[in-house]
């Protein structure tokens, strides 16, 4: 495996220090493929597979493989892996006792998606329990089976597996293909457009007017935005990726300069660990090259398990040097009809009555009765997309 040295394209450092490339390729691969057919195999979750292949393209730098219990405890219990460095969310490999029991530390274990493809190998080298309680009161704040991270923390096996993995096939992502990069093209990517400085922006919602009031603000001080929306697993509830990804498309072609903005998926689960993921949100926005990120109002929240500026407040625990990547905070934004513009409270001087306020469950709502959100909330050609993928998909 061959050190990918792709992160001299960027003005940032990956976190850690390299860009972690564990995917085997040529040779080797066919080599490792043909070994693979006669091992012991675990078929993974949809998430865990998406954990695999961010692992192994540098998302989660500098994680080689899922996390030993070492690492895991220090994540739980000081927002750090073992070595000091800032992590935030456990990567890990859960399966059940009997699955645990069939395999030796040791093992290379082929793993397999639920469509029988071998996508990666695992060196087995420990495997723990854990107690699930206090990772849902860790990560998530709260031990509420109805938040959906912790429901998937009681549903899912009761052991992890850890060790070193490999990564032999890339996941299709189908649809979304065209707008996938990895972390070392959207290095070189930034390169290429010239852009030293470039602010992420992580959703798992359609832009909506406030999303392009920030986005718009940070553009005025930075080269680009990788736009960077999460595909992964989401709760059923949210907008489904594939009309998403055609509202962004639609939404950067009528209201952003072609020059400026870029499109790329995040294929990962989304947690809903609020100030927890803001942090893991941003470490690997900067794996991927950007030197910016925007953490708004209740950041990656769900419900009202979070403070609406407590995923800001979280950074305040850590030296700007161990985040590396410049967090760019914002205010709850509206839209206000006195000043006929997009604000903030540190903007607009008018009251409450005067502001537009919208939540993401109402506006679902609205779009699934077939009816039109406001300009002031949503683009119409936004809204037009929206309006007609609900309805296909209903
Ligand atoms: S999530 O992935 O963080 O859950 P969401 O689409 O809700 O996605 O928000 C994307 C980003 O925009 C987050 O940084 C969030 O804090 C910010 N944001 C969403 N709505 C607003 C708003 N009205 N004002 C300010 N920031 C917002």
């Amino acid at each position: 495996m061959t050190t990918n040295l792709i992160e001299r394209y960027s003005t940032i450092e990956p976190h850690g220090g390299f860009l972690v490339n564990r995917e085997v390729k040529g040779k080797e691969r066919d080599e490792l493929l043909a070994k693979a057919q006669n091992l012991a195999s675990l078929t993974l979750t949809a998430w865990s597979l998406s954990d695999l292949e961010l692992i192994a393209i540098g998302g989660f730098s500098p994680l080689t493989g899922f996390m030993g219990k070492e690492d895991y405890n220090h994540v739980m219990n000081e927002i750090r892996l073992a070595n000091g460095l800032v992590w935030s969310i456990p990567i890990t490999l859960p399966v059940s006792r009997e699955e645990a029991d069939s395999f030796e530390i040791g093992q290379d274990i082929a793993l397999k998606g639920e469509d029988g493809v071998i996508y990666g190998l695992l060196h087995l080298e420990e495997k723990y329990t854990y107690d699930k309680v206090l990772e849902a009161k860790k990560v998530y704040g709260t031990t509420d089976e109805a938040h959906p991270g912790v429901k998937k923390i009681y549903e899912k096996g009761e052991v992890y597996l850890a060790g070193p993995i490999t990564l032999l096939n890339r996941p299709d992502h189908g649809q979304f293909n065209d707008y996938y990069k990895d972390p070392a093209e959207t290095r070189k990517m930034f390169a290429d457009l010239g852009w030293k400085t470039v602010v992420g922006f992580q959703t798992r919602n359609p832009v909506h007017r406030a999303h392009e009031y920030i986005q718009k603000c940070a553009l005025e001080i930075v080269d680009g935005l990788l736009l960077n929306p999460l595909v992964g697993e989401t709760k059923s509830d949210d907008i489904p990726a594939d009309i998403r990804m055609e509202s962004y498309q639609v939404i950067l072609k009528n209201y952003y300069p072609q020059d400026r903005a870029r499109l790329v998926i995040y294929p990962a689960a989304m947690r809903y660990a609020g100030p927890r993921e803001a942090i893991f949100h941003a470490l690997v926005r900067k794996n991927y090259g950007c030197t910016h990120f925007i953490v708004g109002r209740d950041h990656a929240g769900v419900g009202d398990y979070y403070g609406t500026y407590e995923a800001q407040e979280i950074f305040d625990q850590f030296k700007p040097e161990e985040i590396g990547i410049q967090i760019l905070k914002f205010e709850h934004s509206f839209f206000c009809k006195k000043c006929g513009s997009m604000g903030t409270q540190k903007t607009c001087p008018h009251s409450k009555e005067d502001h537009l306020h919208l939540s993401g469950t109402k506006v679902r709502e609205m779009l699934r009765n077939g009816e039109v959100p406001p300009a002031e909330f949503t683009r119409p050609e936004v809204a037009e997309v929206l309006i007609r993928g609900m309805r296909e998909h209903n």
